[in-house]
């Protein structure tokens, strides 16, 4: 950002720049002409509606955290500076509002205009006064944290009150997203992260649009849910032994390690979401991806174990066993406790990695496939389609609670349930293949959205990972909706895409912040702006301002350009 800063004694005035990431699908802007705001101005809401006010709030305690400016909150005010309102301008010429279906992009429309008579903010719901005013939030110029600090004590060296001005160019802009589901996946299993890293994580998402964090809770490595009519689980299964030191070394550190989320606090982190528009998607990953469940309920593998939990890095081969009906059991109690927290709409079960050996050999998985007349068809071995049947029935039972089944790319293997929606992470190839079968489907394809990889060429200057490179050039480059692949009534199945943050190698929260930052950016872009908009260049251009706020928010990034 240009920062047109005039900086003498007691005075600091710079300009907003609205070429802020994700990029907005219309400005226009007139940059001779200024509305200045300064501390005293007002912020008008609508006094009756605690929601707007929330919004109001949160503009306000921005511009402070950014500038030092000190707004007021005026509600009903109708001279203040900011304007919030509900209502597009555009809708009160339509004149049959019964015949209006909004997608829900549409529903996250907002409108700013900045003019003679100050900031004006309006969106049809809610959530659109909340992305404008994350818009005016990034489009805010940060103020040099010495001048910060004296505008916080309130006195320069003069004595007098320092003076601090933000001029906006006139504009117009009109916002929606590109993209209905816009999501950000966390991997809480391989290692633990405390629910104030996890706000921050949803404070950086809701910055940039995004509006469903993917929670991956249960691993072979370790469960991190509380279920409570099954207390051992989340006590006993929550903690390894000990670690292997780098990429299964065969040396490990010698430290316990565990830690899992309460429902109490899954309970805080759904609201905490919630007034961020963000949903949050639990995962309880099966049948594969066990060993935390298996270690405290060994009756649930098909060898009857025991099942350490792991201390190492990989895959492994015992999963729960899918011919003891104890199996139905435990999951019904566990999604059943799930929907009970967390009231999103979907719920993914996993069913990624699922390696069938025991089956195969188990005596009581082989009877339920005979009594399910399961048949190898040439394209679904009979142990997939045993996989397909679980998914069916815990499908059914999340369908009996109003909810829909996420599961990864696996879940086509055996045949995709009726309601099933695809991610498709290992390529696109799944994502298609359930696009042209009418399924939705969320795009993560591991070569553009698998943030665990290297994000510079050279990694020995970056903390050891898990391999592969991807540079947030490619994030960027990343089409969802293939369209030379599908046709455009099949690419209406793509709901949107989103990046994974796998954790294996990320211990720290430093360490998940510069993973994160800046490729959250780039597919914040891909996820946001219309594709015809896009310019990698132009991108980088608008970067630095993005890295100044998070400077001031004391986040950890990625410095490269890569
Ligand atoms: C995955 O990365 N195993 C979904
Ligand atoms: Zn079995």
């Amino acid at each position: 950002m240009i920062l047109a800063a005039c900086v003498s004694v007691g005075a600091w005035a710079a300009r907003a720049d609205y070429r802020i990431i994700p990029l907005p699908k219309s400005v226009q802007t007139d940059s001779t002409q200024f509305f200045t705001i300064s501390t005293g101005m007002g912020i008008a809401y609508d006094a009756s509606d605690p929601e707007m006010a929330r919004n109001a709030q949160f503009l306000r305690q921005w511009v402070e955290e950014l500038t030092g400016i000190q707004l007021a909150m005026t509600p009903d005010d109708k001279k203040a500076a900011i304007q919030m309102r509900l209502g597009l301008p555009s809708d009160k010429k339509i004149k049959n509002k019964k015949g209006l279906t909004l997608t829900e992009q549409q529903q996250e429309a907002y409108l700013i205009t900045v003019d003679k008579n100050g900031i004006a903010i309006c969106a049809r719901k809610h959530v659109g006064l909340f992305r404008a005013a994350q818009t005016l939030r990034k489009a805010l110029p940060v103020l040099p944290i010495a001048q910060k600090a004296v505008s916080e004590q309130g006195l320069t060296d003069g004595g007098a009150f320092a003076k601090v001005e933000v001029a906006f160019p006139y504009t117009i802009i009109q916002d929606e997203p590109r993209f209905g589901y816009r999501g950000v996946h966390l991997d809480c299993a391989r290692h633990f992260f405390t629910v104030e890293v996890i706000k921050q994580y949803l404070d950086l998402m809701a910055m940039h649009g995004c509006n469903q964090f993917h929670w991956h809770f249960t691993e072979d490595q370790g469960w991190r849910f509380e279920v409570k009519a099954l207390p051992d689980l989340a006590k006993k299964g929550s903690i390894r032994e000990q670690t292997v030191l780098g990429r299964n070394t065969g040396v490990y550190d010698g430290q316990r390690y565990g830690g899992y989320y309460t429902q109490e606090q899954c309970r805080d982190i759904v609201n905490y979401a919630a007034e961020r528009y963000i949903n949050v998607i639990p995962e309880i990953d099966m049948p594969g991806h066990m060993l935390g469940a298996l270690h405290v309920y060994p009756n649930l593998g098909c060898t009857g174990g025991p099942y350490p939990v792991w201390t190492h890095w990989g895959v492994s081969r015992d999963v729960l066993c899918a011919g003891n009906p104890e199996t139905m059991t435990f999951l019904k109690t566990v999604f059943g406790e799930l929907c009970d927290v967390f009231p999103s709409k979907f719920v993914h079960i996993g069913g990624d990695e699922c390696p069938k050996n025991r089956w195969k050999e188990c005596p009581k998985c082989q009877a339920k496939a005979k009594e399910l007349g399961l048949v190898d068809d040439g394209k679904h071995s009979i142990e997939n389609q045993l996989q397909t049947w679980v998914n069916h029935e815990i499908e059914q039972f999340l369908k009996e609670r109003g909810r829909d089944m996420i599961g990864w790319d696996e879940v086509l293997e055996g045949g995709l349930t009726e309601g099933g929606i695809v991610m498709s992470w290992r390529g696109i190839k799944g994502g298609i293949e359930a696009a042209k079968q009418h399924h939705r489907v969320i795009m993560t394809p591991n070569a553009y959205c698998y943030i665990d990889h290297y994000q510079l060429k050279d990694q020995w200057s970056q903390p050891l990972g898990i391999g592969g490179y991807l540079p947030m050039s490619k994030v960027y480059e990343f089409e969802p909706l293939i369209p030379d692949q599908l046709s455009e009534e099949e690419q209406q199945y793509i709901l949107g895409p989103q990046v994974n943050l796998w954790t294996e190698y990320v211990a720290y929260p430093e360490h998940v912040f510069y993973m994160l930052l800046p490729r959250l950016d780039a597919i914040s872009e891909v996820q946001w702006s219309p594709s015809d908009q896009k310019d990698f260049e132009d991108f980088k251009g608008r970067l630095p301002h993005m890295k100044e706020i998070y400077d001031r928010m004391g986040v950890n990034y990625c410095h490269g350009l890569e």
